[in-house]
C-alpha cells in the first residue's frame, strides 16, 4: 500500500517525511498556484523533501502540449509520475508517454469507464476523486472500490489512486476497502494521529511513573 501527502508545501512535506510512512508527493495546478514558486522549482523541491514520486500535473489542453510538459517535468528530477486529465487529450497523451517509457496516468477521475481506458492505455495510476464524488452526491468510496476490483479481476498493474480525501473517515473506508494507495492533504494526515484515549493513556503512563527519572538511567 502507498501513501502519498497531496500537497506543494515543502514545509508540509519535510514535516511528514521525517515520520518515515509517506512513499511520495502528489501535487495539482492549484496547489502550485497557491505557492509563490515555479512549478519546476515546486518539483524540484518536494523531490528533495521526499524519499518517493513526485506526482505533477500537465496544463496544456492538447496531446502534443501535454507530451512536451511531460517530457519536461520528467527531466526536472528522478522520479516524477505525469498526471494527465480524464480527457480525449489526456488519453491520447498518456499512450505516447507511457510508450517513451515515462510514468504517467491519469487524473480528475470519476469513473470505472474513465479508469478502464487509462488501465487499457498502461498507465502507472489513476486517481480518483472521492470527496468531489462526494460532494456531488455519488459514493466516491463505491467508485474506487469498483476501479479496485476491476483492476484485480483483470489483473491489471495500474495503481489505483484514491484522491480528493477530506477527512479521516473517508480514508478509513478507503484503507478497509484495500486501496492501491491514498493521498491525503496534511490536515488529514494529521488527523490520523489522534486519539484521545492515546493522550489519556501516555498521560496516565507519565503521571505513574512520577519523579522516577529516565528509565535507561542505572541505579549505580
Ligand atoms: C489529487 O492528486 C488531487 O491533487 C487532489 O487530491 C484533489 O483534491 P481536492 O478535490 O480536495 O482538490
Amino acid at each position: 500500500m502507498q501513501l502519498y501527502i497531496d500537497t506543494a508545501s515543502e514545509s508540509d512535506a519535510r514535516e511528514f517525511a521525517r515520520y518515515g510512512f509517506i512513499d511520495g508527493v502528489t501535487t495539482n495546478p492549484s496547489l502550485v498556484a497557491s505557492t509563490d514558486s515555479s512549478y519546476r522549482t515546486v518539483v524540484e523541491t518536494l523531490a528533495d523533501a521526499v524519499d518517493g514520486p513526485v506526482f505533477a500535473q500537465v496544463l496544456a489542453e492538447d496531446a502534443d502540449g501535454m507530451v512536451e510538459q511531460a517530457r519536461t517535468y520528467d527531466a526536472w528530477a528522478d522520479d516524477v509520475v505525469v498526471k494527465l486529465p480524464a480527457t480525449r487529450a489526456g488519453y491520447e497523451a498518456l499512450g505516447r508517454i507511457r510508450a517513451d517509457g515515462i510514468e504517467a496516468g491519469i487524473t480528475v477521475l470519476f469513473s470505472v469507464t474513465q479508469a478502464i481506458l487509462a488501465a487499457k492505455n498502461d498507465a502507472t495510476f489513476v486517481a480518483p476523486y472521492v470527496g468531489r464524488l462526494d460532494d456531488a452526491g455519488e459514493d466516491g468510496l463505491e467508485v474506487v472500490a469498483g476501479i479496485q476490483t476491476a483492476f484485480d479481476e483483470y489483473g491489471f498493474e495500474t495503481e489505483v489512486l484514491a484522491a480528493s480525501v477530506r477527512n479521516r473517515r473517508q480514508a478509513t473506508a478507503l484503507y478497509r476497502a484495500g486501496v492501491d494507495a491514498v493521498t491525503l492533504p496534511p490536515t488529514v494526515l494529521e488527523a490520523h494521529f489522534d486519539h484521545h484515549k492515546t493522550a489519556e493513556g501516555v498521560a496516565g503512563f507519565l503521571s505513574d511513573w512520577g519523579t522516577r527519572g529516565n528509565p535507561i538511567e542505572s541505579d549505580d
